[in-house]
């Protein structure tokens, strides 16, 4: 569907409330809040926020349009507070709402200076409409150069009270539902949390990506805990859908969700509660900081007066990587606890208080960094630590190859032998599901475990794992995927229709839905999507044959790339007769690109002039449209990466600028590992995983799709340090998916009821191609933060002439110099250590045949290179012949040492 008006079909009973009733009191008019930098209404009725706009643009980060259909009881508004508390110290809690059951808030009188409006929120506490034993106030107050937000709870009674819980509502502007993209694109924003305690704070990003930024930071002692979804009516514009997230609320305490509803996980911050006295006050709020643009939110966290924490290169870190956390705050470090860390440091740096941080022996997973100023503020930073990037990449091409192994030569469906879905929590392979193409080897919710497979075979390819892989290529994807010789790719080779297929379906699988498509459905080849996943097969296949000669596989290199090649060109040429969304950007499509780098690489001439054609037509297309980034789904985050890929390519001027824009929008960077660079996605879990439901999901395929522009970005603007703290900490994601077994998972489930790995391995694959056509060791001297180094750890001290590198990535074959603006990447092999002599303009590389023994050692590699922000290469490899339009080394001998330098 190109999507014009965002239009989705509401679901749900409408009779718990009546759509534009007007609960919320909105005919009683307005209170203006106004502060230097920020401007606000407030609704007098219920003292809630009805706008609040940047001063300088009149940009509004609030669904202000849309507020007569958000009025009814239940839809929540900033301003409003949840809260559960209890009087005795184990009885059960009660649970109040402000935006339950509205009635009209007591206004205050006599405010004190920089209160702007203050209210009693007694009659609106509902639902239990006894007198509760406290009173709770709110007050809009200005602060600093923007706006504040505080409660105060008195308890009024003789008995203490407990409050399990306190959440206050994070409304704005993601309504997508009716609204032409245009306005989508001019009107609403993104909030993403960073729950990090007295640190936390929500980022506020327009979805265009350009104008202010806000953040939302704590006012006195209001931690950030816990981000808690709430649940609203399905309302006007299908409140949880694809194209209305719904709302979550900062949670200050959550002790009583901790207990209850979230008992069978951890939470990212230990759980707690808030005990007053008779007689005792206590204040929580916000502040609301507005932000110059998105790149500078972190200036406006420092702004706040809270703490910022910067990670380099992130927050997932491989077991023999070396962390950097840079600490921005005005309060000194007291103490800092990491566990599952040596920590050195600190040092004092231009950027702020620097420690070092190295994974201890063993652990693996999540893991928190608490650090307390002499203040006494607390933040956590969250991490995830990963094996070394080459155990588990080593891990998952062999548990893929083993467990996800199907070769039931009986198949009805002709699915054997491949790769197929895995269920970690059954143990066992997804034969079978209602959503016929997780069981069918299609779509991208079917092909995550070979799609993963296929590229890590690019990466560190093994003997075995090639010939299994080899099979199921000769075996099924021809024949079976691609049917009666053709290039068409099926929809899922696995279907539901008794009468054609001999298979006992399992009947406690409902079989009515539409996902349950006939043989009919299962084999149309028209979705456009489904061809990257053989593609991508083909060419990784393409890769290992001819850069692994040695390596003896069913066909030669030529009958891979000429497969990538026909699948391709059968769907997307000639303007993509044969498919639908052929016209918009396909997931994972950045291989495409490398397909044609290869085919210029044979001198293949006719077949980049073909390829070329297909793809100069839909870059010219988007070049033309106001929003390009079209999909199957009303709003996605999907399309940007082909939009950007071909638009980039053929250096037309608007879209690729348009499409960094926005990935700025969607694609946050906090410390925490999980909404690093995790590029906004919350419906796919209905689609490809087994704990199906809309829900924001930590690091599906969009973290490592998206870096890949992002990191293309960066390479052409090297001095845009943020660029690259996006692009790396999206392109290192699809990493936390790995186990420890070997098994990934589609994404993680980020409820605070669940927070784990979705069982399923279900669309993992598009993510992991990303990490793999992205991973690389950037090394760059940065006037705050001296010499860095992003994938590997820097051997020589900043500063150095010569800045040393061992890289730690997990492809381990390509390094951007970010002085000299130079890309280079080798065909096989790894790099073992890279030598940068700063004053010589050389880059010393040290090549090794393979990550692991049990990989394929390479006998010989071929170096590329290219400058992205310049027209021509300005280096090349010193006593070296070309090759493939690139430079040959031998590395027969089992190591290699290449000398680059100005040409
Ligand atoms: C709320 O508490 C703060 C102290 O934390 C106090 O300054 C303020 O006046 C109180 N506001 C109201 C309405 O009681
Ligand atoms: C802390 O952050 C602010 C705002 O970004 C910046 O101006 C300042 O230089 C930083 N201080 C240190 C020590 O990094
Ligand atoms: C696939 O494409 C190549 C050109 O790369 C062409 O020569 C070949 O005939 C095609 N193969 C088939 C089976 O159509």
């Amino acid at each position: 569907m190109q999507f014009s008006i965002l239009r989705i079909f509401l679901v749900g009973s409408l009779t718990a409330f009546a759509v534009g009733q007007d609960d919320l009191g909105l005919s009683g008019g307005y209170t203006n809040l106004q502060s230097t930098d920020l401007k606000g209404t407030i609704v007098k009725s219920s003292g809630t926020l009805a706008s609040l706009s940047s001063s300088k643009t009149g940009y509004n980060f609030l669904p202000t349009d849309l507020l007569p259909d958000l009025a009814h009881n239940g839809a929540h508004h900033l301003g409003d507070v949840t809260f559960r508390y209890r009087i005795s110290n184990n009885g059960p809690w009660t649970s109040v709402d402000s935006a339950s059951s509205r009635k009209a808030v007591t206004q205050l009188t006599n405010l004190r200076p920089g209160v702007l409006a203050a209210a009693d929120l007694a009659p609106t506490l509902g639902p239990s409409k006894i007198p509760h034993p406290f009173t709770v106030t709110r007050e809009w107050l200005s602060s600093g150069g923007g706006l504040a937000l505080r409660f105060n709870f008195t308890n009024t009674g003789t008995s203490s009270v407990e409050f399990g819980s306190l959440g206050l509502p994070i409304a704005i502007n993601n309504i997508f539902t009716d609204r032409l993209a245009t306005d989508t694109q001019a009107k609403c924003s993104f909030a993403d949390p960073y729950i990090g305690l007295d640190a936390g704070f929500v980022r506020v990003t327009p979805l265009s990506g350009t104008g202010n930024g806000l953040v939302i930071a704590p006012l006195e002692s209001s931690h950030f805990e816990a981000w808690r979804f709430l649940d609203e009516p399905s309302g006007s514009f299908g409140y949880q859908g694809q194209t209305y997230e719904g709302n979550y609320e900062w949670q200050v305490h959550s002790l009583a969700y901790a207990q209850n509803e979230w008992k069978s996980t951890t939470p990212w911050n230990t759980a707690t509660s808030k005990t007053l006295a008779a007689g005792e006050s206590y204040s929580v709020g916000v502040k609301f900081v507005l932000a110059q643009s998105i790149q500078t939110i972190e200036d406006a966290v420092v702004k706040s007066g809270t703490p910022l924490a910067v990670g380099i290169p992130g927050y997932i870190v491989p077991s023999d990587l070396t962390a950097r956390l840079y600490l921005n705050y005005t309060s000194a470090v007291k103490a800092i606890e990491a566990p599952d860390f040596t920590v050195t440091g600190p040092s004092t740096t231009s950027a702020g208080v620097l420690y070092s941080l190295t994974p201890k022996g063993s652990v693996w997973g999540r893991s928190r960094v608490t650090i307390t100023y002499a203040n006494n503020k607390k933040q956590t930073v969250h991490y995830h630590i990963s094996k070394t990037t080459s155990s588990a990449l080593s891990d998952m091409g062999n548990f893929f190859t083993t467990k996800a192994y199907f070769n039931k030569a009986s198949d009805p469906f002709q699915r054997a032998p491949s790769i197929m879905t895995y269920d970690n929590e059954a143990g066992s392979i997804v034969e079978q599901d209602g959503r016929v193409w997780i069981a069918g080897i299609s779509d991208e919710g079917g092909t995550g475990a070979y799609l993963a497979t296929a590229m890590k075979e690019f990466v560190q390819p093994t003997a075995k794992e090639l010939s299994l892989f080899d099979d199921f290529i000769h075996d099924t994807v021809v024949g079976t995927l691609q049917r009666n010789g053709g290039f068409g790719v099926v929809a899922s080779a696995f279907f539901y229709q008794p009468n054609a297929a001999q298979y006992s379906y399992n009947p406690a699988i409902d079989w009515t839905s539409w996902t349950s498509w006939d043989q009919a459905r299962a084999y149309t080849t028209r979705r456009a999507y489904n061809y990257v996943h053989p593609v991508a097969a083909y060419w990784s296949m393409y890769r290992v044959a001819r850069n692994y000669p040695e390596q003896k596989l069913r066909a030669d290199w030529s009958w891979y790339l000429n497969r990538a090649y026909n699948t391709t060109q059968y769907c997307l040429s000639n303007r993509a007769a044969n498919c639908d969304y052929g016209l918009v950007g396909l997931m994972g499509e950045w291989v495409m690109g490398e397909l044609l780098e290869d085919l210029k690489r044979e001198g293949l001439t006719s077949q980049v002039t073909s390829l070329e054609t297909t793809m100069r037509y839909r870059a010219n297309q988007w070049e033309t449209e106001a929003i390009p980034f079209g999909s199957e789904m009303a709003w996605d985050s999907t399309g940007q990466e082909g939009v950007y890929y071909w638009t980039n390519y053929f250096k037309l001027p608007i879209s690729p600028t348009k499409a960094i824009n926005s990935i700025f929008g969607y694609m946050p960077t906090v410390p925490h590992w999980g909404w690093n660079g995790n590029a906004r996605r919350y419906w796919d879990f209905n689609y490809g995983a087994k704990i199906a439901q809309t829900e924001r999901q930590l690091h599906h395929y969009g973290s490592g799709l998206n870096s890949l522009p992002m990191l293309s970005y960066y390479e052409q603007h090297p001095t845009d340090l943020y660029a690259l703290r996006v692009g790396f900490a999206g392109n290192m994601a699809p990493l936390s998916n790995i186990h420890k077994d070997g098994f990934a998972s589609a994404a993680f489930h980020s409820f605070p009821d669940l927070l784990k790995w979705d069982p399923y391995s279900g669309d993992y694959g598009p993510g992991f191609l990303g990490l793999s056509l992205g991973q690389c060791v950037y090394i760059l001297s940065n006037t705050k933060y001296g010499d860095l180094a992003f994938g590997g750890n820097l051997l020589s001290q900043s500063g150095a002439s010569t800045i040393s590198v061992e890289p730690k990535d997990a492809v381990k074959r390509r390094v951007f110099v970010a002085d000299l603006g130079l890309k280079v990447e080798i065909s096989a092999g790894i790099i073992s250590k890279v030598d940068f002599d700063k004053a010589a303009s050389t880059v010393t590389l040290t090549l090794a045949p393979a990550a692991t023994t049990g990989d394929l050692q390479a006998k010989s590699a071929i170096v590329w290179m290219k400058q992205p922000g310049a027209t021509t290469l300005g280096y090349a490899v010193s006593g070296a012949s070309k090759v493939r339009s690139g430079w040959s080394v031998d590395l027969s001998t089992g190591k290699a040492t290449v000398k680059i330098g100005k040409a």
